[in-house]
């Protein structure tokens, strides 16, 4: 098995002479070691179960709460332990995100109705490592603007796949995403972001998903990042929901979309260990 770590500093060293700071350069803990490699694979394959049984089973009718349980069933079924449960207080094991919410919305009663198109984002510990993934599902039929919301969404990150390459740099990512998002006539938010991921939750660095192409940090092999925009149908802007401190919600009302891949960067390209 590659030990990524084995290049680190002779690319340290590669970048440095062409000029790059070198905090723009991963630390040598952002390079995954082979055994951290394979327990965050096995997390990930664990995590992408999770949101598979959700895709079987979601549908009109059903609470957000009845999403939690089929979770956090599933991943303890599976050995692991969904990570949102009581992180930094959050109260449940999953986040479901309808409509104009953009992220962590917390599962309770509310009901999934025809046209609603939801987010699932689960994060999985196996064995101590953590795979993190959400999804989107259109519940019965929606409109136009949903659905292409949440083609156009997913596509920004497909596009990332083909874009960066090993030593592309950070603000690459954003950049090809916001663009692409742009184009189709849709906003992506700022201020909440991919993350590395692997060994804890939320690792370094910060994923933007906005962004100057040819800056930021040299993505070396061995690194393990999600890349999780969140795409609005009209502003941008958005904020917190002052009564349970997690929610956010787009200020306009739009409906807002994301997908989140768990990725490891290797030596051909990114490889997705959990989606
Ligand atoms: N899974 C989210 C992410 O992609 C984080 C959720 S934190 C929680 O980073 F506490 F709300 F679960
Ligand atoms: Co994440
Ligand atoms: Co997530």
């Amino acid at each position: 098995m590659i030990n990524y770590r084995d290049k680190y500093e002779e690319m340290c060293e590669h970048y440095r002479k062409l000029g790059v700071s070198k905090n723009d350069l991963p630390k040598l803990e952002m390079i995954k070691t082979p055994e951290q490699i394979e327990g965050i694979r096995e997390a990930g394959r664990i995590n992408a179960l999770v949101l598979d049984e959700v895709a079987k089973n979601i549908k009109a009718g059903m609470t957000t709460d009845d999403i939690n349980t089929i979770v956090d069933k599933k991943t303890r079924e599976l050995g692991g332990i969904p990570a949102p449960l009581n992180y930094e207080g959050f109260p449940k094991s999953v986040c479901t995100s309808i409509n104009d919410a953009v992220c962590h919305g917390i599962p309770d009663n509310t009901v999934l109705k025809d046209g609603d198109i939801i987010n699932v984002d689960c994060t999985t510990i196996v064995n101590g490592y953590y795979g993190d993934a959400s999804r989107m599902f259109i519940i019965g039929k929606t409109d136009e603007t949903a659905e292409k919301l949440v083609k156009v969404t997913k596509e920004s990150v497909d596009m990332c796949l083909e874009l960066i390459k090993p030593y592309s740099r950070l603000r690459d990512i954003g950049f090809y995403i916001e663009k692409y998002c742009k184009q189709n006539g849709f906003t992506v938010v700022h201020e909440v972001g991919g993350h590395g991921v692997g060994v804890d939750f939320h690792e370094d660095p910060f994923v933007y998903h906005y962004g100057k192409r040819g800056t930021g940090m040299v993505l070396f092999p061995g690194m393990v990042f999600t890349i999780e925009p969140m795409v609005n149908e009209g502003s941008r802007y958005i904020f917190l929901d002052a009564s349970n401190n997690w929610t956010i919600y787009t200020d306009d009302a739009g409906r807002s979309a994301q997908w989140e891949y768990t990725l490891l960067m290797t030596e051909e390209g990114l490889e997705i260990l959990s989606y």
